[in-house]
């Protein structure tokens, strides 16, 4: 059994096949997580080490007999403000009495097969009932009558496990949720480092690397998106562990508003790492008899180093947070219309971009921003979600006729979150997008951002793209976010529920996602937010692919790809072929390969040689594509430890084939270039693909190869890819 309870120690077991994670029953009722990392077997335990109390200013709640316990120095597992533990505490309730200590202890506990659904909120779910293992534990402030159900989730096999949390308010009083984290996990030491993903925009997930030290090390999002300045992952890395060995920690929430990770070194030098929406500028008005739901932090502990951490999340993800049809159906392999012609295009030059990339092998067309409203710019418009018959005569059926004769399946962009306020929707209600009274509205790229806290505003969204999208052949949508909120209230919410504002706007996006993909399961979904600014599990949970950057120079792109595959598998990272000037056409492909691939710009522009090498890119992307969108991906030379050139290698689940790409970031004199592979089967015998070189797995892994031979200049790229015997 992945979760056991152990009666005469009060001991809940989380065994996955690489870890162990432990919840004790203490004295009084109090929940601690003595362990977690390396798994333990089913021997007996008897006791884990504890911090002792040290000095008169750690406090012990009168009612524990236990002589050494202190709640400001015992590995709390779900702390509470207020009563003694002056760490980072993961929930904070402000009672009828006006104070806001909270003290949650054990009631009652359940194991069964299975997940369960969390309310309006994306998370990952079993595909068979054999598939994880859920306990919940239900604890009670029996001062106040909150409730708190702790939710495990372990996926055995895939060595991941879920935490999220419900607050129940039983007593017959409202109460204010001023905090409440999702996921709170104790480790006996703070010997490592903190790996996080920073950036901009044009700029996402960078790798940042800071040792944690007495303290509090946190990343954070108060945009109301997830965002393009940190994403919602963090890694607690050992001294000394790395890329392929040593100890790993790896958390990711599933959700795209504001969220905080934080990691608290306290002065026993133990770390307490708190996971969820960020508690500044949130509260959560709870009137008797309701609940409120936390989303769900995913925890990964391997002990084989930052890249098996990124497998760990990837086949999760692959296998039990996307869903529909492109989970496993081959995608269509796109252009875009954004870098070709940005705003200025018409039904000729779209059908003129499908002509050729047909010739190329190209399969679908998408016609980016610019279609609605009297949208020429991006200064008006977002709202108007009807066809611009002055760019597209005859409406969008002619349009898609058109394509679709050619054999191109068609796709459309929107941004349904936003509005203009040169838009007829805004001349007709002024108060449907986010605002506060008596202040005026932040503007950013012109536009306001809608109320999706409404149901009528969301309605009448809906009910827009429903009336275009169930009237034509349209295979594909872009679902885009193109600013942060600001003034965030909303006419409907007043007071007590004014801090709601930001959770509730995220689940009204999350709601109209549903709706769509309910009412269009067939239509692939791709997000977007100015390139990366929403790359998170929540919207992965709606849309199989997200577009990773608006910067689309492949040197540049390394980076990013590097960052976000550090919890983001490839089928999940859209990246396309651009007219960027740095470098040729084979390294463009090369680097968009490892995500979803297509093109964005104007195919009538190529040059003949470029057209040839287009056709041999499409080729390729065929003849690769499970292999990357399936297989499992290996780091091999990172940006951040190597400025002058970047691998990686995608190797099949059975370690039949592999794709070894290499890409040089800057020119350097190199006498010697060893590369030594990683993932293989050591028994195999692998050919290197148009030679009749052959090596044994071992070979490769060990002794490596000389790669010197290969060009090197700034901007080159070659691959290396191997068959098994
Ligand atoms: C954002 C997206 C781009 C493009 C434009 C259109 O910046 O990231 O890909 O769709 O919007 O306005």
């Amino acid at each position: 059994m992945p979760i056991t309870y152990l009666e005469q120690e009060k001991i809940f077991k989380l065994d996955t096949a690489g870890s162990t994670y432990v919840v004790q029953v203490f004295d009084q009722g109090i929940l601690l997580c003595p362990y977690y990392g390396a798994k333990i077997p089913d021997t007996p335990f008897d006791g884990f080490c504890f911090r002792d109390w040290f000095s008169s200013f750690s406090p012990s709640n009168a009612s524990v007999t236990s002589g050494s316990y202190s709640s400001d120095v015992f590995p709390l597992e779900y702390s509470g403000f207020g009563v003694g533990d002056f760490r980072k505490t993961a929930v904070a309730i402000r009672n009828a009495d006006g104070n806001n200590c909270t003290d949650f202890r054990y009631v009652s506990h359940r194991i069964y097969a299975g997940k369960p659904k969390l309310k309006d909120l994306p998370a990952t779910y079993a595909n068979t009932g054999d598939e994880c293992t859920t306990l919940e534990i239900l604890t009670r402030d029996n001062t106040t009558g909150a409730e708190a159900t702790l939710i495990y989730t372990v996926f055995e096999k895939l060595s991941a496990m879920t935490k999220s949390v419900r607050i129940a308010n039983t007593s017959d009083c409202a109460m204010d949720i001023e905090k409440v984290y999702s996921a709170s996990v104790s480790l006996n030491d703070m010997d490592y480092d903190m790996y996080h993903l920073y950036g901009r925009w044009n700029a996402e997930r960078n790798m940042s690397v800071s040792k944690l030290e007495h303290g509090h090390t946190s990343i954070s999002s108060t945009r109301g998106s997830s965002s393009h300045y940190h994403n919602p992952f963090a890694a607690l890395v050992r001294h000394g562990a790395g890329e392929d060995q040593g100890e790993v920690y790896g958390f990711n929430l599933v959700y795209s508003g504001n969220f905080d990770i934080t990691a608290d070194c306290d002065y026993y030098e133990t770390t307490r790492v708190n996971i969820g929406i960020n508690p500044d500028g949130f509260t959560w008005h709870l009137d008797a008899g309701e609940e409120f739901q936390t989303p769900e932090a995913v925890l990964v502990y391997t002990n084989e180093g930052l890249g098996e951490m990124s497998r760990i999340f990837h086949r999760l993800y692959m296998n039990n947070l996307i869903r529909g049809k492109y989970k496993t159906e081959k995608r269509p392999l796109l252009i875009n219309s954004w870098e070709a012609a940005y705003f200025d295009f018409n039904t000729d030059k779209l059908v003129s971009f499908a002509e050729r990339a047909k010739e190329v092998g190209i399969e679908m067309l998408v016609m980016d921003d610019g279609w609605f409203g009297v949208r020429n710019s991006d200064n008006c418009s977002l709202g108007d979600w009807y066809v611009n018959e002055d760019k597209l005569p005859g409406g969008l059926g002619v349009l898609i006729d058109r394509v679709n004769a050619l054999g191109l399946k068609f796709g459309i962009w929107y941004e349904p979150e936003m509005i203009s306020p040169d838009s007829d929707i805004y001349r007709a209600h002024p108060d449907w997008c986010l605002h506060v009274p008596n202040r005026d509205k932040s503007i950013a790229r012109r536009q306001y951002v809608i109320d999706m806290s409404r149901e009528d505003v969301r309605d009448n969204i809906f009910g827009q793209m429903y009336d275009v999208l169930s009237k034509y052949k349209i295979d594909y949508v872009k679902w885009d976010f193109n600013r942060n909120l600001t003034e965030a209230g909303s006419a409907l919410l007043g007071a007590p529920h004014g801090e709601e504002i930001f959770h509730r706007f995220v689940l009204g996006t999350y709601d109209l996602m549903n709706r769509l993909t309910t009412a269009f399961p067939d239509i692939l979904l791709e997000n977007c937010s100015g390139g990366g600014g929403r790359f998170d599990p929540g919207m992965l949970y709606y849309s199989p692919q997200i577009w990773a950057s608006d910067n689309t120079d492949a040197l540049e792109r390394i980076a990013i790809q590097f960052g976000t595959s550090m919890c983001y598998p490839a089928s999940t990272m859209g990246a396309h072929v651009s007219m960027s000037r740095r470098t040729g056409f084979a390294t463009k492909g090369n680097v968009a390969m490892w995500g979803t691939f297509g093109y964005e710009l104007d195919p009538n522009r190529l040059s003949e040689k470029d057209v040839e090498l287009v056709k041999e890119q499409v080729k390729e992307y065929h003849r690769t594509y499970d292999l990357i969108h399936y297989g499992d991906l290996y780091r091999v030379t990172c940006p951040w430890e190597n400025s002058y050139r970047s691998s990686w290698e995608f190797v099949a689940p059975d370690k039949s084939e592999m794709l070894y790409t290499d890409v040089t970031l800057r020119y350097y004199h190199c006498m010697k270039y060893i590369v030594r592979f990683k993932g293989l089967d050591p028994e195999k015998i692998y050919r290197l693909d148009g030679t009749e070189q052959r090596y044994s797995g071992a070979f490769l892994m060990n002794a490596g190869l000389n790669l010197s031979r290969y060009p090197h200049s700034t901007g080159d790229s070659f691959t290396l890819h191997f068959y098994a015997e």
